[in-house]
This record gives structure tokens, sequence and C-alpha cells, in this order.
């Protein structure tokens, strides 16, 4: 195959949600592979890169800015955010707070980044520490009218412990957000 027919696309992609939800324990997970139990929060933002081969002539930089949850309550957001192409909204499945944050998070991406034609970047949200739920969070039916609703392009059951659905909740995002180039 000709050089001129490699795609290499850079995306930034923001992970947002409440404090503790577990994004930084989701980005070691799935960059480096790695679990950590100790919880140390994130001040500001922190950054990972994460290189996909989405097919034999297209490869994606994956940008991950992971922002504190403590963010939400400050004025950095909109900086943050900015060129963003789609997003991850998580939350806890053991701490209804962090659901109900949920649509804050939501709505602030929704108000204050945009594609370059107007529209709203896809968001895929993630219900984490789903080794933790005795039972389902909410039933499948449930989330699927939630997220019909919030105008999330999909949702998924994660556990950054178990590695389960980040790299297919990752997938997901990408391929919504190159339908979208
Ligand atoms: P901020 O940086 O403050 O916004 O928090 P965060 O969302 O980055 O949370 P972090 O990844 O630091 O995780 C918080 C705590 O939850 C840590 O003690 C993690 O070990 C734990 N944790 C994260 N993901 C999981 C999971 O899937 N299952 C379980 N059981 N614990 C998790
Ligand atoms: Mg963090």
């Amino acid at each position: 195959m000709a050089d001129e027919d490699m795609r290499e696309l850079l995306y930034k992609v923001l992970v947002v949600g409440d404090s503790g939800v577990g994004k930084t324990s989701l980005i070691k997970r799935y960059v480096h592979g790695v679990a950590s139990d100790k919880y140390k929060a994130t001040i500001g933002v922190d950054f990972a890169l994460k290189v996909l081969q989405v097919n034999e002539n297209t490869t994606v930089r994956l940008q991950l800015w992971d922002i504190a949850g403590q963010e939400r309550f400050g004025s950095m957001t909109r900086v943050y955010y900015k060129e963003a192409v789609g997003a991850f909204v998580v939350f806890d499945v053991t701490r209804l707070d962090t659901f109900k944050a949920v649509k804050t998070w939501k709505e602030d991406i929704d108000a204050k980044v945009f594609l370059p034609d107007g529209s709203k970047i896809p968001v895929v949200l993630m219900a984490n520490k789903c080794d933790l739920a005795v039972e389902g969070f909410r039933t499948q039916e449930e989330m699927q009218e939630y997220c019909a609703n919030m105008g999330f392009v999909s949702w998924f059951e994660t556990s950054a412990k178990l590695n389960k659905n980040i790299e297919e909740a990752v997938n997901c995002l990408v391929q919504n957000i190159l339908e979208k180039e």
C-alpha cells in the first residue's frame, strides 16, 4: 500500500466524572495495563496517550485528558474541554451521588465543546466498579432509556479492577468519532 493511503489521526478525548469514581484507574489499566488500589486524587488534569490501529490504513493517537473530579466546582473545564472530539463520563455504581452528577458533567460538556460543524461531541457513559455491585445498578432497559434521554451514544459497565469492558467502551467511542470525520 502506498504511504499516502495511510491515515494517522489525533483525537483529544475527555475523561470526566466525580472524584474517586475511577477515571485515573481506568486510564492506567487501559494504557499501562496496571491496577492501582490506593487513591491519589488527580490535581487539575493528567494526560495519557494510546495508539490504536483501527484498520490496516488508519492509526488513531488517542490523547486522554484525565480531568480531576474536583474540577466540577472549578473554572478550568472550558479550557480543558477545548478541541476535544469525544468524551467519557464515569460514575461509581456504589455511590448514587456520582450517578446524579452524570447529568451535570454531560450538560457541562454539551455547553462548552463542539465539533467543527457545531454538533455535540460523542459521549460514552461508564458505570464503573461493577465488580463491587451485588446486583445490576439499573436494569439494561432503564439505562438504555436514560442514555437515549441524556444523549449518550452508549454505556458500559466497567471495572478497572477486573479490566472489564474498558476496551469495548473506548472502541465504541472511537467508532463514533470516526463516523463524524
Ligand atoms: P479524582 O482524580 O479525584 O477525580 O478520582 P478518580 O476518578 O481518578 O479515581 P481513582 O481512579 O483515583 O480511583 C479512586 C479509588 O477507586 C481508588 O482507590 C481505586 O483503586 C478505586 N477503583 C477504581 N476503579 C475501580 C474498580 O473498577 N473497582 C474497584 N473495586 N475499585 C476501583
Ligand atoms: Mg484521578
